[in-house]
């Protein structure tokens, strides 16, 4: 699905110097390398604030404690995700809401947010999933009318931007109050290990979550709230230094593959192409179709047997998975996030993929009937 080892040859160079540096000055563990790409994400993504920390899902979890919420709070997030937020708000004693997705963009339904609020709701956690912004204006607008937090998960879409009614535009990660994302290699912006970070621009909030990730410290052996430990580490944050140069020719790559999948696939009848609405784009972490009269399953096996990878995110909706099912709660039925785990298939698509490559795949998938 993605080439890490020739996307590696391509920076190798840089990449390489940047570890050496880090071992010859065998600061591992806050290293000035972490602070400078912090504050490198920050300027790229024009937030006051960059706090690394060691994966996505430690990012959420720190952020949802940063904000004070307490167990018996409810969280909104929507049925069609990867599960991270989700346990990490169960982890934490609050119960999920689950809000159904808009089948034509796999974000939450922005239309369907106001109706699951109670007075118990604190916050509503959004997925930028798959490389594009849910409805922010929408989203906030709810938000600040019920005085809830807004947490945006942008593991999938660091990159993208969104267009308010005004004009202005911003970038995923900074319209809500904290926002979190993961370094997992093969994200938008991956190291070569895991890593995460949160932003924000909120100062205070900002010294919380920086705490939280540091036992609490702010002062060596001085614990002032509970804490735990995640860093980033020096020899990641290096890596990361050298691809956040290089992160908007990778989506423009990225966006290239999806154009000519575009134009491939606009007179198949089996498949829809993915849906991008006008407030926001795409970076295209994933290319996801929606497989109709329930062939998805059948196309998969068919383009393995031609020896061309998919991959199925996500095969289940959140209320169906067995941890969580007795435990999120539901104020309708989720019908779209479960129609979708039975229909989307996505392709392979990166940073250094061949003409010869996508014209096999897009020949493939043309081909099936
Ligand atoms: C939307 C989303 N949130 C959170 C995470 C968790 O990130 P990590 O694997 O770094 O903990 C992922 C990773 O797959 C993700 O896709």
């Amino acid at each position: 699905m993605v080439d890490l080892h020739k996307q590696y040859l391509r920076i190798k160079d840089e990449v390489n110097t940047a570890i050496q540096t880090v071992l010859d000055d065998c600061a591992f563990i806050n290293g000035p390398q972490t602070g400078e790409f912090a504050r490198e994400l920050a300027g790229y993504l024009n937030i006051p604030h960059v706090i690394p920390c060691a994966n996505g899902t430690d990012a959420l979890q720190i952020a949802l404690t940063g904000l004070g919420l307490k167990a018996g709070d409810e969280v909104i997030v929507p049925a069609f995700t990867y599960a991270a937020a989700v346990e990490v708000i169960l982890l934490l004693g609050m119960t999920p809401v689950l809000v159904d997705v808009d089948p034509a963009t796999f974000n939450i339904d922005a239309k369907q947010v106001e109706q699951t609020i109670s007075s118990r709701t604190k916050a509503i956690v959004v997925v930028h999933l798959f490389g594009q912004c849910c409805d922010m204006e929408r989203i906030m607008g709810v938000a600040s009318k019920y005085n809830l937090f807004v947490i945006e998960d942008n593991a999938q879409s660091l990159g993208a931007t969104y267009t308010f009614s005004d004009k202005s535009v911003k970038y995923a990660g900074t319209m809500g109050h904290i926002a979190t994302t993961s370094f997992f290699p093969t994200k938008p912006l991956g190291c070569y290990g895991d890593g995460g970070a949160m932003m924000t621009a909120d100062s205070a909030l900002a010294e919380r979550v920086r705490k939280i990730a540091n036992h609490g410290q702010e002062r060596k052996y001085h614990h002032q709230i509970i804490g735990c430990n995640s860093r980033l580490d020096t020899l990641q944050a290096a890596i990361l230094q050298v691809k956040l140069k290089y992160i908007d020719s990778f989506t423009e790559a990225r966006r290239q593959v999806a154009h000519h999948y575009d134009e491939a696939f606009r007179e198949c009848r089996h498949i829809v192409t993915p849906v991008k609405p006008s407030y926001t784009s795409h970076i295209y972490h994933q290319y996801t179709l929606k497989v109709n009269n329930d062939k998805r399953n059948a196309l998969q096996a068919y383009l393995e047997g031609k020896g061309i990878p998919s991959k199925v995110y996500y095969p289940m909706a959140i209320q169906e998975q067995a941890a969580f099912r007795v435990l999120v709660r539901t104020t309708q039925p989720i019908r779209e996030a479960t129609r979708l785990s039975r229909c989307v298939l996505s392709l392979p698509v990166h940073t250094e993929m061949t003409q010869d490559e996508q014209a096999r795949i897009i020949d493939a998938v043309r081909r099936y009937e």
